[in-house]
């Protein structure tokens, strides 16, 4: 018997965004009725494809074919129209509109005139979304719903278009358990309806739940597809490439780990919880030690450090800072804890105008509370700076935006050394930079840690935090999961806990 014709078939799609190459030669297939799961690190290209095939991108090389007929979508309306609807990672929503109006955005009801057809309109959307189990006031602003719901919502927009190619871009980091259990029973629905769905997540767990056959994605390229039964470590091992000579030779390794140290605690968090980001997170910094904390895009770890640093101060729990409790209500508040923090969009803690030593002294002046210091100490300060963390080029009158991400987190963190906070805050300290430049960030953190500084850093790269931990806790959906301390860790170990 000859096999069913894909539902949708792609082959060899190239994409390239100016010099990046986001697809090469990627073939895939999806059948009706089937859940199709997709996963690999950042940066693979899954979504790069997934707007391929919903018509977001447009120019990019291959075949696509549609129950056996060539598409060429040219707009995301084109695609919509031929059924295939996708929920973007980042949500498309309209906050300032009413929950019925975004489900129905584009699609209103109207009157014989022509008008949107309120009363039709919020009846329609009330009972659609009625009929996916989620009750809400079809009437209230959007923007003002948790952000559960609101990805509920997009969804069933989706949904409500009449695709039968609905493609959900890691749409659970947003939704809590139950949440998820509701929007896996939706799409066992929608299977059973006979449509298909192409889900992508982080969440290896969820793809072997709900999926019934899985793609993995690696650096722009399909490296598997299964539609046998697999388990997480298959998925893994794709992935990451576990053997392949493409890998950098200190991802393969194992990463010794220290045991608990005795030294003093300067940080402590008893039952914090910040609604839809964390919930009962507990941990202890000590003085001199790194914590990683390693999680998945959405998992809570990044929202945590900056709500420690008092950006959305957490709404329960305990916070003591060397030995004191502190009520964190403000960055303020934290400063003067003794805490700094270094968010992962660096670009909003420099002054990209400003010249590298002003950038460098901004907080001592910050503590001195003064406002001037002569130019004359303000540079030789940051010419110390500039040579001891290789700061290129060793310029400290360039405006500091001249300078490269890596070089520009360098100057960040130079502030700190001139004046050493209890606990430094990261997150996402490596991210975007050359190996030379995260070596150099590893020496610079390591080297104040040495200083007896208390270091929490917080990414979704297991590179990131194997490289510079101690310790590392793993968050998943908001809570910590699993510890490793005093042991020696692995990438496919780290991503296995999450
Ligand atoms: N709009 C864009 N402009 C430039 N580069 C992009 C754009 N979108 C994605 N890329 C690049 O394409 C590659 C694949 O990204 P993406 O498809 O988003 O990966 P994934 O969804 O698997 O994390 C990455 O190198 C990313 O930086
Ligand atoms: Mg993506």
């Amino acid at each position: 018997m000859q096999a069913p014709t894909p539902l949708l078939q792609l082959t060899g799609i190239e994409k390239r965004f100016g010099g990046v190459v986001a697809l090469r030669g990627v073939d895939f297939r999806l059948h009706a009725g089937e859940i199709h799961g997709l996963a690999g690190e950042n940066g693979a290209g899954k979504s790069t494809l997934m707007k391929i095939i919903a018509g977001v991108h447009t120019d990019y090389s291959g075949r696509m074919e549609l129950e056996g007929r060539p598409v060429r979508f040219r707009s995301a309306r084109d695609a919509l129209a031929a059924g295939i609807g996708m929920v973007h990672q980042e949500l498309s929503i309209v906050p300032e509109l009413t929950v019925a109006e975004n489900v129905l955005l584009g699609a209103q009801p109207t009157n014989k005139l022509g008008f949107v057809d309120w009363r039709r309109m919020m009846t329609e959307a009330g009972e659609h979304l009625q009929s996916l189990g989620i009750s809400v006031d079809v009437r209230a602003p959007i923007g003002a719903l948790p952000l559960g719901l609101q990805q509920m919502i997009e969804i069933a927009r989706v949904i409500f278009s009449g695709a039968r190619i609905i493609i959900l871009d890691e749409p659970t980091s947003a939704l809590s358990p139950p949440e998820i259990e509701r929007l896996f029973e939706l799409l066992r629905q929608l299977r059973a309806q006979g449509r298909s769905m192409i889900f992508i997540s982080h969440f290896l767990d969820d793809i072997l739940r709900i999926c019934d056959a899985v793609t993995v994605f690696r650096n722009g390229q399909k490296v598997a597809s299964s539609a046998a039964a697999i388990d997480k470590m298959w998925i893994i091992d794709h992935m990451i490439g576990a053997g392949h000579q493409e890998l950098e030779e200190s991802y393969l390794g194992e990463f010794q780990l220290k045991s608990r140290t005795e030294a003093p605690v300067v940080l402590e968090a008893e039952d914090l919880c910040l609604r839809g980001a964390f919930e009962d997170v507990g941990l202890r910094v000590h003085a001199g030690e790194v914590l990683g904390l390693y999680g998945f895009m959405g998992s809570g770890q990044l929202e945590l450090t900056r709500s420690l640093f008092g950006k959305l101060p957490p709404e329960r729990g305990r916070v003591r800072i060397m030995g004191k409790e502190v009520r964190i209500t403000s960055t303020a508040v934290a400063k003067r804890a003794g805490l700094a923090f270094l968010p992962e969009s660096r670009r909003s803690m420099l002054f990209a105008l400003e010249p590298v030593y002003r950038n460098i002294s901004i907080s001592i002046l910050e503590r001195l509370s003064r406002l001037w210091v002569k130019p004359a100490t303000e540079r030789a300060l940051a010419h110390e700076q500039v040579s001891a963390l290789r700061i290129r080029p060793p310029n400290v009158d360039l405006p500091v935006g001249t300078l490269s991400g890596g070089n520009q987190q360098k100057v960040a963190l130079a502030r700190w050394l001139t004046h050493l906070p209890h606990v430094l805050l990261l997150n996402e300290p490596t991210r975007g930079m050359d190996v030379g430049a995260k070596e150099d960030v590893v020496r610079i953190v390591r080297d104040l840690s040495a200083r007896g500084v208390g270091v929490l850093v917080a990414s979704t790269e297991p590179e990131t935090v194997l490289a510079l931990a101690d310790r590392i806790l793993v968050m998943k959906k908001g809570r910590i999961v699993h510890e490793f301390a005093g042991e020696a860790v692995s990438k496919d170990r780290l991503l296995a806990a999450a």
